[in-house]
């Protein structure tokens, strides 16, 4: 639908619409482009003040997924009002503000208007060098890819809706709720290729996103995949979002090898909320940047497969 508009060719925008990208970058001057991204969404956990973290997370992420800083944010609002207590929006609020001032930046205004669902996310301006951009459309073969926070997210909010496995819910709310800052802060070390964060279209969409939009192809290596606990059990349970199917039916350009169990495509394809980044880069240097976030506690990291050739965004997974 976004091609039906009238495409907007000017030297400023370095990164539009047209590349299905993490956010838009607008370039100031020669040292200075601007960073914008939106994102909002419906509770996803019972706390609101985690809601408000998880939804602050996930929307500061399309910054660092740009290879920018975050400074600013505006807080989107819609609330219940006269129906739930005051006090819910107000952690939500106070929720999302930690992360926001976690992350170095500041909450600088907002709007709220009355709605029978509640929903919270923010608009996110950051800064990053117009030569250090990193879209998703540079991905070479030959690069390995890394993935910065375990797969499972949605699975094990299904999870959490069914009360059932509730260890790995746990952890699947600590990690929604976990900044991307400091593998961002990493990776600034090395020479990236491509980047973008994982979040509604699963690891295998924004993949896809990457694969296409640099004219390559990749291979994953299902058991090299980071997973949040219980994913896989909850998976194989049949805890699956609608969205891992729907996600399942529009890549038509995923090819699985015979052995790969039922459950491990289902995590593969689930959609993320606030999940990890993923680069792309030389292997050398991804070994490298692999030792740089397990030094720096990001543990949960791994090289999960890939560039093999060029191609139109085909990914095959073993
Ligand atoms: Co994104
Ligand atoms: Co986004
Ligand atoms: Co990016």
């Amino acid at each position: 639908m976004l091609c039906q508009l009238t495409p907007q060719n000017d030297p400023r925008l370095l990164v539009g619409l047209g590349t299905s990208d993490d956010a838009g970058v607008y370039k100031l001057n020669d040292t200075t482009a601007l960073i914008q991204t939106v994102d909002f969404f419906t509770p996803i956990v019972d706390d609101p003040y985690l809601f408000g973290q998880i939804a602050a997370a996930n929307s500061l992420s399309d910054v660092y997924a740009m290879g920018g800083v975050p400074l600013t944010a505006m807080n989107i609002v819609g609330f219940p009002i006269g129906v739930l207590d005051k006090e819910v929006l107000l952690a939500i609020l106070q929720g999302g503000q930690s992360k926001v001032n976690e992350a170095g930046a500041l909450i600088v205004g907002g709007h709220t208007i009355d709605d029978p669902e509640p929903k919270y996310g923010l608009s996110v301006t950051g800064t990053v060098h117009p030569d250090k951009v990193l879209t998703n459309a540079g991905a070479k073969p030959g690069d390995r890819l890394i993935l910065t926070k375990p797969l499972g997210t949605g699975i094990l909010a299904t999870a959490a809706r069914a009360e059932m496995f509730p260890g790995g819910v746990c952890a699947a709310m600590a990690s929604m709720a976990m900044l991307n800052r400091l593998a961002a802060e990493t990776a600034t070390a090395f020479s990236v290729h491509a980047c973008t964060d994982i979040t509604g279209f699963g690891l295998l969409g924004h993949l896809y996103e990457m694969t296409s939009a640099s004219q390559v192809q990749a291979e994953i290596d299902s058991q090299a995949l980071p997973l949040l606990p219980e994913a896989l059990a909850a998976a194989a349970y049949g805890l699956v979002p609608v969205g891992a199917y729907t996600n399942r039916a529009y890549l038509k350009q995923v090819t699985f090898a015979a052995n790969v169990p039922e459950a491990l495509r289902d995590v593969a394809f689930d959609p993320q909320t606030s999940g990890g980044l993923l680069y792309s880069l030389a292997e050398q240097e991804a070994e490298k940047l692999l030792a740089s976030l397990w030094a720096a506690g990001l543990k949960q990291s791994a090289i999960i497969g890939k560039i093999s050739e060029e191609g139109t965004g085909g990914i095959y997974v073993y």
